[in-house]
């Protein structure tokens, strides 16, 4: 369904904020895109939403059911977002308007994008709040944003960015800066997405193992490792990926080797990013690593190379 090919960003001078990276999610999947803060996750949706400012230099095709998103004139992408992608930007538990009510909110959103009266939009905001584990959608319907806990509306942010029934849902970091409690709570929605297709970008491992079926690794702007999140979390590929989950406190909070980003002459001289991190790095890692398949899975190591 949606197929990012080779897709490289770039902003200005700058080394790439994004290098060739390639992965697809399939109808019904649910791909966590996990990596640390800079790693390029925002941009990387951001490019697949037509929303980068025009800045930004973006190679490689993002194909939405084999339609090149890159090629698309504002006024389609417009009708992309919302109808057939819904965005659930970072930090979106403020990104209600205060001055309405969520009903009305939703309403607005649902009539939007399919044709449909007040009622039967109203009808279907209550019954969407409803799916959300969201109680008494009638009551629900009529309160201010500021009436609601943050955990609240943080659900009825994700119900409304999917409220104008797209099948395809990309979502930035649902649980920035949330306690363990709310982001039990933001699982709680994302698992009840239903058949729709998610790709989440998040920094928080716990999070895409409740919620992922396939996992992609980034690190300082290349995709890493890529598999089904079982076999991932079970053994990690990947040098990296292994001392992200060394890390995890369930683990026992191993000394972890530090989450700095790569020097940037390295990455200029093409080596493998993680050079300077990596305890297994050997002479070849100065040049950079392939991506291998292992059986389904990929990495981006001359550990795995052949
Ligand atoms: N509008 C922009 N102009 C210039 N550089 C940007 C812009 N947006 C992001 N970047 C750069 O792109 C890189 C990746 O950023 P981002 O995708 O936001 O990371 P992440 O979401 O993984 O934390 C960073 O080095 C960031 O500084
Ligand atoms: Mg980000």
């Amino acid at each position: 369904m949606l197929e990012i090919d080779s897709v490289s960003i770039r902003f200005g001078t700058a080394p790439e904020a994004v290098s060739d990276t390639s992965f697809s999610v399939q109808d019904g999947d649910r791909l966590a895109v996990i990596g640390e803060t800079g790693s390029g996750k925002s941009v990387l949706l951001q490019a697949a939403l037509g929303l980068l400012p025009a800045t930004a230099k973006v190679s490689g095709r993002i194909l939405l059911d084999g339609q090149d998103l890159l090629q698309c004139r504002e006024r389609e992408m417009n009708a992309i977002r919302g109808r057939r992608i819904a965005y659930i930007p970072q930090g979106s538990g403020n990104g209600l308007n205060p001055l309405y009510t969520v009903g009305h909110q939703m309403r607005e959103t649902i009539r939007k994008h399919q044709k449909c009266t007040r009622s039967e939009a109203g009808d279907r905001a209550v019954a969407l709040l409803e799916s959300f584990g969201l109680e008494n959608g009638q009551t629900l319907r009529r309160r201010y944003p500021f009436q609601l806990s943050g955990g609240m509306r943080q659900r009825v942010l994700i119900a409304m960015g999917i409220a104008a029934g797209a099948d395809l849902v990309l979502a930035d970091e649902p649980t920035k800066g949330l306690d363990q409690h709310r982001i039990a709570l933001v699982e709680d929605a994302f698992q009840r997405l239903g058949a729709r297709t998610l790709l989440c970008v998040t920094h928080d491992l716990r999070f895409a193992r409740a919620i992922a079926s396939r996992v992609v690794v980034m690190y300082a702007s290349q995709q890493i490792e890529s598999g089904d999140r079982d076999t991932f979390f079970a053994e990690p590929l990947h040098p990296y990926s292994r001392a992200m989950l060394e890390a995890l406190p369930e683990n026992g909070l191993r000394a972890n080797m530090g989450f700095a980003p790569p020097r940037t002459d390295l990455t200029a001289q093409n080596a493998c990013h993680f050079y300077d991190r990596c305890p297994l790095r050997g002479e070849r890692c100065r040049c950079a690593p392939p991506l291998v398949a292992v059986g389904d899975r990929k990495v981006r190591c001359w550990n795995y190379a052949p």
